[in-house]
């Protein structure tokens, strides 16, 4: 009869647990000049919960409810965000390409006291304007100021060239603090507008400035492209001009679109699908035979793939039953020493994401175009911008 009564009561259990869905709200970028941030992000997921599938709690599963914000859109981005959260009542909300996306969704994740993972949007400043914001992507200041640090060694005169809002004004500023600190000299810095730039007019100016080296950030995706072309129609390669910038300017998956001006092009990144770390082969080779050989992941797909790793952690530890101030204080802790992209951890202090920077150059492997690590030029690093700026 006891056991009989065990049964029953083990069973119950079972039940409730199985009616347990925990839901995720994802705001993305599907559709526009960088929708492969969406595409990727998705795809990432996807493939995270499709091979740790077993490792939920038993009856408990995860739904994404996914929306698309179309592009740097804040008041679209904090209308789904709003949706998300009060209507579909999703546990966290993730995704924010765009800096200024994020910004908008910050005060709502404030407000309602749900943790947003961001996964993308990379101004310093972003995690500062909400409690429960985490971020396990990455900031400009990580890249450009190594980046800056680097290219003195190599190039006297640098001329910069960003989208004229938060992340490329970061790029901007890291890497002249950097470049100038180490005894370079910057001839001339320009930002374009962030939404279809015709770069020529701006690439003229800077090939008549004669820079040894151009610096450039713009948003990963078509537009990176656009930029190589750009460069290279207009001779500056040929005038002698070498480019270089964070990578976004070189995102994975645009490679094979670029075509061989994008050979010998320098950056600074935390991810490269190329990377021969056994855990970023395990990663492409997973992603490869669900996506086809000619899908890559790139950066945006790991902080998403490692943002899924941080959801389930915390599904995991809360047994499917998540508490907004539990699920930060995991987030806040939470590291993986074997990420694709090498060892990771966030800040607690911060909120914000440690991680490598690697120096990279565009090269030819097995006939394509590929970003080769060549150098990890910083290890473990802060965002440098919380770590120069503290306390001012
Ligand atoms: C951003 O808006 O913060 C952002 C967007 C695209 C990138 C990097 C940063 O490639």
């Amino acid at each position: 009869m006891k056991r009989i009564g065990a049964l029953l009561l083990a069973s119950l259990i079972a039940a409730s647990a199985a009616a347990q869905t925990v839901k995720i709200g994802v705001v993305n970028t599907f559709s526009g000049p960088n929708a492969s941030f969406g595409e990727l992000g998705d795809k990432a997921m996807k493939l995270y919960m499709k091979l740790h599938a077993n490792e939920l709690p038993a009856g408990v599963k995860l739904e994404l409810v996914t929306r698309d914000d179309g592009g740097p859109n804040p008041d679209k981005a904090k209308q789904l965000a709003q949706e998300l959260i009060v209507r579909d009542k999703v546990s966290l909300v993730t995704g924010a390409v765009f800096t200024p996306n994020a910004l908008a969704i910050a005060p709502l994740a404030t407000e309602a006291k749900i943790p947003f993972l961001v996964i993308n949007a990379g101004t310093s400043v972003v995690t500062t304007r909400s409690p429960y914001i985490v971020r396990d992507s990455f900031t400009l200041w990580q890249s450009s100021y190594p980046l800056g640090q680097w290219a003195a060694k190599k190039y006297k005169r640098a001329y910069t060239l960003v989208s004229d809002y938060g992340p490329g004004h970061d790029a901007e500023a890291a890497f002249t603090e950097a470049f100038k600190a180490a005894g370079g000299q910057l001839v001339g810095s320009v930002r374009v507008p962030l939404q279809n730039p015709d770069f020529a007019p701006y690439m003229q100016r800077v090939k008549d400035a004669k820079p040894d080296a151009l610096m450039v950030f713009i948003p990963a995706g078509k537009t990176a492209t656009s930029v190589m072309k750009t460069f290279a129609d207009l001779g500056l390669a040929s005038a002698g001009v070498h480019l270089i910038g964070p990578g976004d300017i070189t995102t994975d998956e645009e490679l094979p679109n670029m075509g061989d001006v994008a050979l010998g092009v320098m950056t600074v990144f935390h991810y490269s699908a190329a990377a021969d770390r056994p855990a970023n082969k395990r990663f492409v080779e997973a992603w490869k035979k669900e996506y086809g050989a000619n899908s890559t992941p790139n950066f945006a797909a790991v902080a998403a793939w490692d943002g899924m790793a941080m959801i389930y952690t915390a599904i995991r530890e809360q047994k499917g039953k998540l508490d907004p101030e539990r699920t930060l204080d995991i987030f806040k802790h939470w590291k993986n020493p074997d990420s694709p992209r090498g060892p990771i951890a966030i800040d607690p202090e911060t909120r914000d994401i440690v991680q490598n920077e690697y120096l990279r150059e565009v090269r030819k492997v097995n006939g394509q175009l590929a970003n080769v690590e060549i150098e990890t030029v910083a290890q473990a690093l802060k965002d440098p911008w919380k770590e120069l700026k503290k306390g001012k």
